[in-house]
């Protein structure tokens, strides 16, 4: 059985709609663990109240790489086999990266390479964009770069506000980033260049 690391900084709906789809069968993978950069993430208490190991690294004050060293460590103490930011509001150091080659996945709350950063949503409605999304994406040492797993496009109505945008966009995140574990798990793509293609089992 595959082991899955989720690292988060805040509410974890994504990690909750990673592991009720592990719990449901859908993901065939266990989650190993579960570690926040910030000891008030909702997601934690989440974890914890599923029973997970949940493990609270501190990030305050730390240099990239001394912090990324002791997530690695942890990680690969739990023999985590892929590992999903979900919502973990930090870069990743070139060390860790090559830690987990092809084994690191984010998901972020926009049609990449649109908007990449923070508040991607509110990006989205001031640029007056028509239509924007989510992408599950390989993570290099680059913000919000990395070849394209999955991506989903939502529309932009009149009326949004970024609360409910977030929330149309929200809705298919918790979707597709089972769908891009669930192809990086089973191994049947190939990347050619920055493309991620689906191969037959
Ligand atoms: C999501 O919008 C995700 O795309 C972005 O951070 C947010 C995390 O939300 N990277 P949650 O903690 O999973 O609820």
């Amino acid at each position: 059985m595959k082991r899955l690391g989720i690292l988060l900084s805040g509410r974890g709906s994504n990690f909750e709609a990673i592991a009720d789809n592990v719990a449901a069968g859908k993901i065939n993978a266990e989650i190993a663990v579960v570690i926040s950069n910030r000891p008030e993430a909702r997601g934690l208490e989440l974890a914890r109240a599923r029973g997970l190991n949940a493990v609270c690294i501190p990030s305050k004050g730390m240099e990239r790489e001394a912090y990324d060293r002791l997530v690695v460590a942890e990680l690969k103490k739990h023999q985590v086999d892929l590992v999903c930011l979900a919502g973990f509001m930090r870069l990743l150091s070139a060390y860790f990266v090559r830690e987990f080659p092809l084994r690191i996945l984010n998901i972020h709350p926009a049609l990449l390479p649109s908007f990449p950063g923070l508040d991607a949503q509110h990006q989205a409605l001031e640029h007056g964009v028509k239509i924007t999304g989510c992408t599950v994406h390989f993570v290099d040492e680059n913000l919000d770069s990395g070849p394209i797993i999955v991506q989903a496009a939502v529309p932009v109505l009149d009326d949004d506000t970024v609360e409910t945008l977030s929330a149309r966009i929200l809705k298919e995140e918790h979707r597709i980033y089972t769908e891009a574990i669930n192809i990086v798990l089973s191994g049947n793509f190939r990347i050619e260049g920055r493309r991620v293609l689906l191969t037959k089992p």
